[in-house]
């Protein structure tokens, strides 16, 4: 049996990628300090409470085990935030994520999945976005992913270190069974935002600007089943494992949905009253981010299985309203 260290296990992605590669037959171990994930996400495993930033933590961890293969999910994800305090930034998702590279290195593991970002193609000069799209990030969110997918072919050509980057774009919806969720805090992404306002929890839906050049004024987005994207990462590591070279693949479902659209298909979804109000446009939005994930789909054999918005916010509302 491989082990996967499953780097921020406790998180919103991790944890679901924790519960599918335990079904697929993986023992997993999860690192985590739990600034923003939660213990009692990981549905099973070893977990070892612990940093990217700890040196002489991340020897030890990969002294104890015998470990195949490692997947990074731990890193800061708020654009705004990455704008006002770079540091944190840079000193995470770049420099820990250097120390977590040269452990792996040192111990000899050659199997890295990254998450990366749509983040780092900064505003598209043409949707949907392919691989070869110039990468030009707009804020130090997107550049600390940027900076490590440089890092990544630099340290395969010296070391041999294969890696598969993916770059999600807008990740969404929950484990389909009701087990696992998102649960960020503070929450800044619309659908849970969105179903918060239809549940009660939040009084409204503020729309991010409506004057954007799209049909009907409002940011289009491509929104990824949670669980395709974590299929994704079990594929593109049975790539590694087969000896696959290093790569990177946009990761969406190809098809762009406006905030508005959104919020209708969750008024349907949820069969609830949404207050929304129209407010402000939000800093470094662009006005539309779609995928072109062929070339996952033609080299890894990657097919969405929940391809459907309203699958997508049916799952995220059977979080919402868990009890
Ligand atoms: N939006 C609103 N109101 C809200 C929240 C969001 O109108 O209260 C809008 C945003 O302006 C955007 C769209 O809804 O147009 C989606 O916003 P999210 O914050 O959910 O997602 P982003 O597209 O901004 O962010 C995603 C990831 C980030 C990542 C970013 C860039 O969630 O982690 O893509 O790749 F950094």
């Amino acid at each position: 049996m491989k082990t996967i260290l499953i780097v921020g296990g406790a998180g919103y992605i991790g944890s679901h990628m924790v519960k599918m590669l335990m079904r697929s037959g993986y023992h997993v171990v999860t690192l985590d300090n739990l600034a923003t994930g939660y213990r009692d996400a990981v549905s099973g495993g070893d977990f070892v409470f612990g940093d990217t930033a700890d040196k002489l933590g991340l020897d030890s961890l990969f002294s104890g085990y015998t470990i195949d293969g490692v997947m990074h999910f731990a890193s800061f994800i708020q654009v705004g935030e990455s704008v006002q305090h770079p540091s944190k930034y840079y000193q995470n998702n770049v420099a820990a994520t250097l120390n977590l590279l040269d452990a792996m290195v040192a111990h000899h593991i050659p199997a890295l999945i990254f998450s990366s970002s749509a983040a780092i193609f900064g505003e598209p000069a043409y949707t949907p976005i392919d691989e070869q799209h110039p990468k030009q990030p707009i804020n130090p969110y997107g550049l600390s992913k940027w900076m490590i997918e440089q890092i990544l072919a630099d340290y395969d050509q010296a070391y041999g270190l294969k890696s598969v980057c993916l770059r999600y774009f807008n990740a969404a919806g929950a484990d389909p069974e009701g087990q696992l969720g998102e649960r960020h805090e503070p929450e800044t992404h619309l659908i849970p935002l969105v179903l918060q306002a239809a549940s009660g929890r939040r009084q409204a839906i503020t729309v991010f600007g409506q004057d954007y050049d799209t049909p009907d004024g409002t940011c289009i987005r491509d929104y990824i089943h949670i669980n395709d994207l974590c299929q994704a990462h079990l594929l593109a590591l049975e790539y590694l494992f087969q000896g696959g070279n290093s790569t990177a693949y946009n990761l969406g479902n190809g098809s762009g949905f406006s905030v508005t659209e959104v919020i209708e298909v969750a008024k349907q979804v949820t069969h609830k009253p949404i207050e929304v109000v129209m407010g402000e446009r939000r800093m470094g939005d662009p006005a539309r981010l779609v995928a072109d994930s062929k070339q996952i789909q033609t080299q890894l054999g990657w097919q969405p299985q929940y391809a459907d918005l309203a699958t997508i916010v049916a799952h995220a509302w059977q979080w919402e309203t868990r009890t």
